[in-house]
């Protein structure tokens, strides 16, 4: 039976560990049961870098954000030296959820129970009537709320719940440098919604990997973004990529009525670059705007996406009218996906048939992303047990995929 196979080990995963050519999809499990869902929250998302949220909710000193990752709640917030910290949102007096929302703190976390407070470096500081009868070897030092890692890559908000991975830095791998002509520091929040989708999270995130779909599921993209002109974008690191090279077709412009920002070289002038981030985000690149979708697993055919849309600093006071070409051409496309991503889980769930072939020209980030997902769920530690994909090296046949995905044209430099 499928749904008693054991997921962290190897031979479950045979379809996936095949080369790109010979490989399949994932098992209708991963995407519809509870046993696996259960598993993947532990194996996944408590243990790799997972993103949060955007950095600038979190910018002033005293903001603290209240966000699950996996099975946990966890708080971040930002000391008065500007440093980020997370914590585990548990009291360590009787492990009362400390904030149940986004919440402004004056320099203190006060438990609402029995009123402990903790630092903002998470030290307990205060313990209102505990010493009337003292008690023996208690020292308030012994009592800090349990940290968690929490970084930031540009806008991006990412903590970790486990000690031995990686760093961010090296989850990330070449993606900074490789994407550092945008300046990504001082982008800024233009606006933000969230969605909730019937899908599972990994259905929304392979949707948005592949471009074999676009002709058929976004006629009008396909305007704008020509399957043809779909290459791959990947280095080293955790991420699947893709890059549209030339972003512009002939007949919409939806996507360019905004101003560029200010000093991009020719190919990211000229580019739209379509990342994810495993596990769970996916996001758009344009000259322009920056198009985030952050995806919270909420059961295995659920799925909360929260969308913001980030403008570089050179793009000042953009009002809500203005943002309506871009935001609407992007929700109509996005409404698209959502209909095949939950057709999707109600095939797979209904269903329940054998994974199939995946298209070695336009589907090789899925295979990627489902060796990230093969090496999280059988891996004792991500500290040796995960593969970092080195990417593409520059060598021809790396580069393009064993000849099957070729390269996208040289932009010139205009002088
Ligand atoms: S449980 Fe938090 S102070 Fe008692
Ligand atoms: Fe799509």
């Amino acid at each position: 039976m499928m749904d008693m196979a054991d997921w962290t080990d190897e031979t479950a995963w045979a379809g996936t560990r095949a080369p790109l050519r010979e490989s399949t999809g994932l098992n209708p499990s991963a995407y519809v049961d509870e046993r696996f869902f259960a598993l993947e929250q532990e194996l996944v998302f408590e243990r790799a870098w997972v993103i949060v949220g955007t950095a600038p909710e979190v910018a002033e000193p005293g903001r603290m954000l209240v966000r699950s990752v996996g099975t946990k709640s966890i708080l971040i917030t930002r000391d008065t030296d500007g440093e980020l910290r997370g914590f585990l949102n548990t009291c360590r007096h009787r492990g009362t959820e400390l904030a149940d929302s986004d919440c402004d703190i004056a320099g203190t976390i006060r438990c609402p129970y029995h009123r402990w407070g903790y630092g903002i470096d998470g030290t307990l500081v205060a313990t209102p009537f505990f010493d009337e009868v003292p008690r023996q070897n208690f020292d308030k030092a012994d009592y800090s709320l349990h940290s968690v890692r929490v970084d930031t890559w540009g806008p991006l908000l990412f903590a970790c719940l486990d000690a031995e991975t990686p760093s961010l830095t090296e989850w990330l791998g070449d993606l900074p440098e490789r994407m550092s002509g945008y300046g990504f520091d001082d982008w800024r929040i233009q606006e933000e919604a969230t969605l909730e989708i019937g899908a599972n999270w990994k259905l929304i995130s392979e949707n948005f990997q592949e471009y074999y779909h676009l002709t058929w599921v976004h006629p009008e993209l396909a305007k704008v973004s020509r399957v043809n002109d779909h290459y791959r974008y990947q280095g080293s690191g955790m991420y699947c990529g893709q890059t549209t090279t030339p972003v512009s077709g002939d007949d919409r412009d939806d996507w360019l009525v905004l101003p560029a920002a200010d000093g991009l070289n020719a190919s990211d002038a000229e580019s739209g670059r379509h990342i994810a981030i495993y596990p769970n985000v996916i996001f758009s690149v344009l000259p322009n705007h920056v198009f985030v979708m952050r995806l919270d697993p909420i059961a295995p055919g659920v799925t909360r996406e929260t969308c913001t849309f980030l403008l570089p600093p050179s793009t000042t006071s953009v009002s809500h009218e203005e943002m309506t070409p871009t935001r609407d051409f992007w929700f109509d496309i996005n409404n698209e996906d959502i209909d095949i991503c939950e057709r999707g889980q109600r095939g797979l769930t209904r269903g329940r048939i054998a994974a199939g072939p995946l298209a070695p020209r336009f589907e090789e980030p899925l295979h990627r992303f489902h060796n990230m997902l093969a090496d999280c769920m059988t891996a004792e530690s991500l500290a040796t047990g995960l593969t970092i994909p080195p990417g593409d090296d520059g060598s021809e046949e790396s580069r393009l995929g064993t000849g099957l995905n070729p390269a996208p044209p040289t932009i010139e430099i205009s002088s």
